[in-house]
């Protein structure tokens, strides 16, 4: 863990969480309900592996089932506390992965609930911070509702690679009635995924959870229920 001990880096310690970030997925899991007792869960930046663990917890008792797949640029040894047999992790780049690889994870070869905490290494320099957040957060998208349905929300330059797309039969990874969990740095970007998103899911909403640090600028798109 990093940072200066607060709060929650105290609670993650003493609940045995790998790290304070534990506390935001579960404060979304408390407000949204966003992983269900049998949910295939896909965690994009699962490094060092507290969403792992708050995901497992919530699919229930393992005889319910459900699946935990987590992949990262890092190496991550799946914790043993909260984590059961249900969880697997890929270590590998997100924005190289091909989608089939991805979908090929999960055993109905779609996943009901994707999150991404996924975060650059930080500059401090703002404006570039807030882009490769984008970029990522925008990878999380695609991923989960497949290039075709974005193809309509993008630039006439970008929709020929949209037209190959299709033909590769590039669809998302994520079941209609699916929940996505998107984390961005805060920048103008952040109306562009609302506009995107708010047609896409039944619900869109964003929050700052209150395990973020004070000096962090990162923020939570929250889409709740694709729609068919
Ligand atoms: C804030 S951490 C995630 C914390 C995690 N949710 C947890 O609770 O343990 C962000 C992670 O995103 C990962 N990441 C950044 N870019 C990535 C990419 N292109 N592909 C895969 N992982 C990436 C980083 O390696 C880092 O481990």
């Amino acid at each position: 863990m990093s940072g200066v001990p607060d709060f929650f880096y105290k609670e993650a310690q003493r609940l045995r969480y790998v790290a304070r970030s534990a506390f935001k997925l579960l404060q979304l899991q408390e407000k949204y309900r966003l992983i269900k007792q049998g949910s295939a869960v896909l965690d994009l930046g699962c490094a060092p592996g507290a969403w792992l663990q708050v995901a497992c917890q919530s699919l229930g008792p393992i005889q319910n089932g459900g699946v935990v797949v987590g992949i990262d640029l890092k190496k991550v040894k799946v914790p043993s506390d909260y984590c059961d047999g249900r969880v697997q992790t890929v270590c590998a780049d997100v924005l190289t992965l091909p989608r089939d690889h991805i979908r090929a994870l999960s055993p109905k070869k779609a996943f009901t609930v994707i999150l991404s905490d996924m975060c650059p290494p930080v500059s401090g320099i703002k404006n570039k911070d807030a882009a490769l957040s984008a970029e990522l957060g925008m990878r999380a998208l695609d991923l989960a509702v497949g290039r075709s349905v974005l193809g309509q929300n993008v630039s006439d330059s970008e929709k020929e690679t949209d037209e190959s797309a299709k033909t590769q039969g590039d669809d998302g990874i994520l079941a209609p009635g699916g929940n996505l969990v998107i984390k961005l740095l805060e920048s103008e970007n952040r109306q562009e995924f609302n506009q995107i998103c708010k047609p896409l899911f039944k619900k869109a909403s964003w929050l700052r959870p209150k395990a973020t640090r004070p000096s962090s600028r990162e923020i939570y798109l929250i889409c709740q229920g694709l729609r068919a």
